[in-house]
């Protein structure tokens, strides 16, 4: 098992997850304010401590004047070999007003596993047409994970950077290549090839339609935003590779669902999966279409229980189960009740007026 304790998270206090440690993808369900966006801050900045160039590591900033403490840690975690019992690592979210972060660098050495890059993707970063200047909770993070938030100043860097007449050959695909290729691998009505004009506009071809990426609907642009995001965050701290799609990486997305169609609802989990082989997924959903998708032990609900620990509880085999079964255990809604009493309410009616038919001759 993939355990997490985390101890006296700020407004959430403690939580402890079990999650399967044969899987790479971890979504959370869960009604508002049940924890869901401080777990994936709070897993998404332990996990980017353990990477070889954090920013943390060498410039220890501040999170919001609040400053975490990893109490301890144990040496299996991420060590798939080892099935310990023992509660991994926990983290502590201090109330003084320390600005800086404490954490004990030999409680990294234990984390077995290197990660090689991390992204976290926050809703709002996916919402705005500027998100430039607007900060989030967990604003530190995205920083980390996500160094360039603008799609646009992104791809126009990224094309500048790709000089056709430079001597030496790239071996690597570029940036932007990759990103075309995953978008239309996702939707092939979003073709593999973008423009940009004299005064910095980039259009993609949609549909067989030029747009211009601020002319974006509002789901274009999230979809587009996720795959720039982790590319971004994989080219940032993987300089070198060759196939940044094959990157060691972790993705944390908070309420991934936001803006998208339903059709992509159903298909961007098992689409990510396939197209980032060797990443690892924290997800926060409310959407009952993304969890329609998810294979046993892919999909929990986070509960609060009697003890005020929020716990994680697996949502069972939900890509083989009728949905209107599984609503109940996710999100506590009963279709199949709701409609046997619709199916009364008619037959009682029915029923009446028969009577009164009859009483009225
Ligand atoms: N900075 C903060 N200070 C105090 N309470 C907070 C802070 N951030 C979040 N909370 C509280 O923590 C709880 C969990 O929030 P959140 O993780 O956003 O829930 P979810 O994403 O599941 O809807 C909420 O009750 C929220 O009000
Ligand atoms: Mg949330």
């Amino acid at each position: 098992m993939n355990k997490w304790q985390i101890k006296d998270l700020q407004g959430v206090g403690d939580v402890e997850l079990s999650l399967d440690d044969s899987k790479r993808v971890f979504v959370l369900f869960g009604t508002n304010g049940v924890g869901k966006t401080k777990i994936l801050g709070a897993i998404g900045f332990f996990l980017s401590l353990k990477l070889p160039n954090s920013i943390i590591n060498t410039t220890r900033f501040k999170l919001n004047a609040k400053s975490f403490e990893l109490v301890s840690c144990n040496t299996e975690y991420l060590d798939h070999k080892h099935h310990s019992e023992v509660e991994d690592f926990i983290i502590k979210e201090t109330d003084e007003k320390i600005k800086r972060i404490l954490y004990k660098p030999e409680l990294l050495k234990t984390i077995k596993q290197d990660i090689d890059a991390i992204c976290y993707i926050a809703t709002y970063s996916r919402l705005d047409k500027d998100d430039s200047g607007k900060k989030s909770r967990n604003s530190y993070l995205e920083h980390v994970g996500s160094p360039q938030h603008d799609i646009k100043k992104w791809i126009i860097s990224k094309a500048q950077s790709t000089n056709p007449y430079q001597k030496e050959h790239k071996v690597r695909k570029n940036e932007i290549e990759c990103l075309l290729e995953v978008l239309n691998k996702f939707d092939d009505r979003i073709k593999d090839s973008l423009t940009i004009d004299f005064n910095n506009n980039v259009y993609l071809e949609i549909d067989g339609k030029e747009r211009e990426l601020s002319e974006l609907s509002s789901g274009f642009r999230s979809i587009v935003r996720i795959f720039q995001a982790i590319i971004s965050a994989y080219s940032y701290y993987q300089e070198d590779t060759d196939n940044l799609l094959a990157v060691k990486g972790i993705v944390l997305i908070d309420e991934i669902e936001n803006h998208l169609h339903l059709e992509w609802q159903v298909k961007i989990i098992p689409t990510l999966k396939k197209l980032f082989p060797n990443t690892t997924f924290y997800i926060a959903t409310h959407s009952p279409l993304v969890l329609s998708q998810l294979e046993e032990g892919e999909a929990y609900l986070l509960k609060r229980d009697e003890d005020g620990v929020v716990r994680s509880q697996v949502i069972n085999s939900p890509n083989t189960r009728l949905l209107e079964n599984v609503l109940p255990e996710a999100f506590d809604i009963d279709l199949n009740e709701l409609k046997r009493q619709n199916m009364e309410n008619i037959d009682q009616t029915k029923v009446q007026q028969k009577l009164l038919k009859l009483l009225n001759g």
